[in-house]
């Protein structure tokens, strides 16, 4: 039996001629068949990073990751990025009211956590090379501003 760990749940996956799980998006295996909304439909074709999920702790664009290409593996979505939305980012994005529409922000956040994770410091470099999700509403330097924050939350807290 195929499985893919969804924020730290095993699932089955269903391999009916009907319903071939392995078949789908990723993003719509997490929207459709596990109601995980969070996670966001933008382009479909792998442009704008509204959709992105963490792969084995790699930002990876849903919308053109077949399910089939992540079995055995651990993915993250935006609701199982932290248990009360307690992430140092997500208080961040809170505290510097980064969304404007939302609809782009969980993408976002997910590819910041990840690059968070790999430079807990990083300069305004690093960040406009990391953060390749558009954002239609223009929230990029508001974006940084909670990036910042959440690398100097995530430093006073490891001291
Ligand atoms: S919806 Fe996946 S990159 Fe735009
Ligand atoms: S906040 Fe609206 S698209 Fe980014």
């Amino acid at each position: 039996m195929n499985t893919i760990t969804i924020n730290g749940q095993t699932i089955e996956l269903t391999d009916s001629d009907s319903n071939n799980d392995s078949d789908k998006p990723l993003l719509w295996f997490v929207r459709e068949n596990l109601e995980l909304t969070g996670t966001k439909f933008g382009c479909g074709v792998g442009m704008c990073g509204a959709c992105t999920v963490h792969v084995d702790g790699y930002p990876t664009r849903s919308c053109i990751t077949p399910v089939s290409s992540v079995l055995g593996k651990s993915i993250t979505t935006i609701e199982g990025l932290s248990e009360d939305n307690d992430h140092p980012l997500q208080q961040a994005w809170v505290e510097h009211q980064v969304p404007q529409c939302g609809y782009c922000q969980s993408g976002q956040i997910m590819t910041a956590a990840a690059l968070l994770e790999n430079n807990p410091t990083p300069s305004d470099e690093d960040i406009n090379n990391a953060m390749n999700v558009i954002c239609r509403c223009g929230t990029h330097q508001r974006i940084r501003k909670g990036i910042k924050a959440a690398s100097e939350a995530l430093i006073a807290s490891s001291d």
